[in-house]
């Protein structure tokens, strides 16, 4: 049966890949490149070092294709995506047919790992409906979100308190109450928060050469982050970051020593 590994391999640093990673590239008879446009090249080009670095197998062949582009003017958010992501899953049927036959095993390598905030698996069960057969192998990968907490040395919640994992879009709609990991934000929604009682560790092109930190009191390091984000955008013309916002109102620091509860 044709099978399909969903490959997370990490943020960034090409030295984030596990070697589970690396083993089912290695199983790959295609290894699926998406190709994101000219400004965002340095990607793509990340995901072909890896190949480049970890993969031995002789047989394995790139392939890459051009993702549709989500149209932004849809007034509805939730149907754009929906269009979108059909879109895709079309796309992904022919690639699959034409490529790996009834029994090849391909692989999609997926940026950080690929349940946050990545749609492969969601676009996958529309490749499925859609009338193709596959069995379905996922292979975590180093988040964005931990290469952040690493970067920074901390760690991502305090003593037995939540933290809201969230977009720039959801942060700009209500106000924060508790600490919050912040995703996808190209509107600096963090600019709507009470500066005084946030601590925020911000950080961009995470694990690359470029990578940026900036941590401090919100209120202190908001307009440094706005400039360097916008230089550093300006510079690559594309740019992802995240950040983690932590109340500083007296609760306890983070420390993960305590008794287990
Ligand atoms: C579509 S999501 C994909 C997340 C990915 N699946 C992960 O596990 O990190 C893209 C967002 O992840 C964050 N991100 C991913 N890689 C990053 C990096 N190297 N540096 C900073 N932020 C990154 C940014 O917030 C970016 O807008």
């Amino acid at each position: 049966m044709l099978k399909l590994l969903v490959v997370g391999i990490g943020a960034g640093n090409p030295e984030h890949i596990t070697v589970q990673a690396i083993n089912a590239l290695n199983r790959a008879d295609v290894l699926f490149v998406p190709l994101k446009g000219e400004s965002k090249a340095e990607l793509a080009e990340l995901r072909r070092e890896i190949i480049a670095r970890y993969v031995t197998a002789p047989t394995a062949r790139i392939v890459t294709f051009e993702l549709p582009v989500r149209d932004a003017a849809n007034p509805s958010y939730a149907d754009g995506v929906g269009d979108w992501h059909d879109a895709i899953a079309r796309l992904y049927v022919r690639l699959i047919a034409d490529e790996l036959g009834a029994a090849g095993t391909g692989a999609f390598l997926v940026w950080g790992d690929p349940s946050l905030y990545d749609s492969t698996l969601r676009i996958l069960e529309r490749v499925s409906a859609l009338g193709a057969e596959f069995a379905l192998e996922v292979i975590p990968g180093i988040s964005s979100l931990h290469a952040l907490t690493a970067a920074h040395a901390m760690t991502l919640n305090r003593v037995g308190e939540p933290v809201l994992l969230t977009t720039g879009r959801r942060l700009s709609e209500a106000p924060l109450d508790g600490d919050a990991a912040v995703i996808l934000d190209g509107r600096l929604a963090f600019n709507g928060v009470d500066g005084a009682a946030y601590d925020i560790f911000w950080c961009a092109y995470l694990g690359t050469p470029d990578e940026i930190l900036i941590a401090g009191r919100l209120a202190d390091v908001a307009a440094e982050i706005a400039a360097k984000r916008a230089e550093a955008r300006a510079r690559h013309g594309w740019i992802m970051d995240i950040y983690l916002l932590r109340r500083c109102d007296g609760a306890p620091l983070d420390d993960n020593m305590g008794p287990a509860e």
